[in-house]
């Protein structure tokens, strides 16, 4: 196994199923859509008294977070809980990492613990692909977010948010704002979008913070907010990734805001109906007002409660296309001995 293997093409088992999940770049539809379907069957597990189904008892998931998260670990614990299986959480600045231990080292170690899942959150683009080529063939790994590449399960709680909320695909405006160059969220929700047939993608940003390849992409890009929001059906807004940013891209916060900061006023170049997503952290009066971040047309909060359920899904179609590939081989091992 070897980085010569692409992402998108490692995620997957013999039969095209997930074992991993890096990307969601080259997804099809069929898979993408389970993925839906699948987070739309454990959408009532919070409901229920006892809050478990017992699809991964006796699994062990690791989180291995190697930069900051509120959202995205909290709702991997949950909803590996919520699929009873044990969880460990990596203090990583607690770690054997500060003696000098690499990644690698670090992760065979877990690994020698009998875990099953790591969930990867790493400051380098590709960190969760490498380590996919390097450990054990049982063990899944699925990405949560690693530098400005992807952040796919980010990107299929907005999709299922967006399913849930204004239906097909296909006959929807969606447009993302704001920094798209240093967003693994915007990149990973482009292929989605993509792969989901919708009716048309758009970026909308100034030019410094919008890369050149979106168009090829598939992306229709504005510069302007009234042009760019116009019969828009879903408002997609993006925190100003500074810490990403190693030049001076923007006059000022200021200037970013008053351009395009989603404020009331510009929120009405879209269509009346329109929902306005955030991935969180916000940044109240830097990318988006407070009346539009709590106002009637948000989603935001739903998107936190929609992730558990989708994290639920993808952690238990990993859990089982691991399952297919371990007996898949064996039968095929098995058979060879046997002939
Ligand atoms: N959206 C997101 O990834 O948030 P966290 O950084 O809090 O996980």
């Amino acid at each position: 196994m070897s980085l010569a293997i692409p992402p998108h093409q490692l995620q997957l088992n013999e039969h095209g199923q997930l074992k991993h999940f890096l990307t969601t770049e080259n997804l099809s539809t069929e898979i993408l859509t389970e993925i839906l379907d699948t987070a739309e069957s454990f959408s009532s597990v919070g409901q229920q008294a006892v809050k478990k189904v017992p699809l991964l008892r006796g699994k062990t998931v690791v989180n291995l977070f190697f930069e900051a998260s509120t959202r995205t670990r909290t709702t991997f614990e949950l909803a590996a809980k919520r699929l009873s299986a044990d969880v460990l959480n990596i203090n990583i600045s607690a770690s054997a990492t500060s003696k000098g231990e690499s990644l690698m080292d670090m992760l065979w170690n877990l690994e020698a613990m009998d875990s099953d899942m790591f969930i990867v959150r790493h400051q380098d683009s590709g960190a969760p692909h490498f380590i996919a080529s390097q450990v054990c063939p049982n063990v899944a790994i699925i990405n949560a977010g690693d530098g400005r590449h992807a952040h796919p399960t980010q990107a299929m709680l907005d999709m299922y948010t967006i399913r849930k909320h204004k239906g097909d695909f296909r006959n929807l405006k969606v447009a993302i704002i704001g920094d798209i160059t240093h967003s693994r969220v915007a990149r990973s929700q482009v292929h989605a979008l993509n792969g989901l047939q919708v009716g048309e993608v758009r970026v909308i940003g100034p030019k410094t913070l919008i890369p050149h390849d979106m168009e090829h992409l598939g992306a229709k890009v504005f510069y302007n907010m009234e042009q760019g929001l116009k019969d828009v059906d879903v408002v997609i807004m993006l925190r100003l990734q500074k810490e990403r940013m190693n030049s001076a891209l923007l006059p000022s916060e200021h200037e970013f805001y008053r351009l395009y900061g989603l404020t009331t006023e510009k929120l009405a170049f879209a269509k009346p109906d329109a929902i306005v997503m955030h991935p969180g952290p916000i940044n109240r009066g830097v990318e988006i007002e407070t009346a539009v971040a709590d106002g009637p047309q948000s989603v935001i909060l739903k998107q936190v409660n929609y992730g558990i359920s989708v994290r639920m899904a993808v952690l238990s179609m990993a859990m089982s296309g691991q399952s297919t590939a371990i007996t898949a081989t064996s039968e095929a091992i098995n058979g060879e001995h046997g002939a």
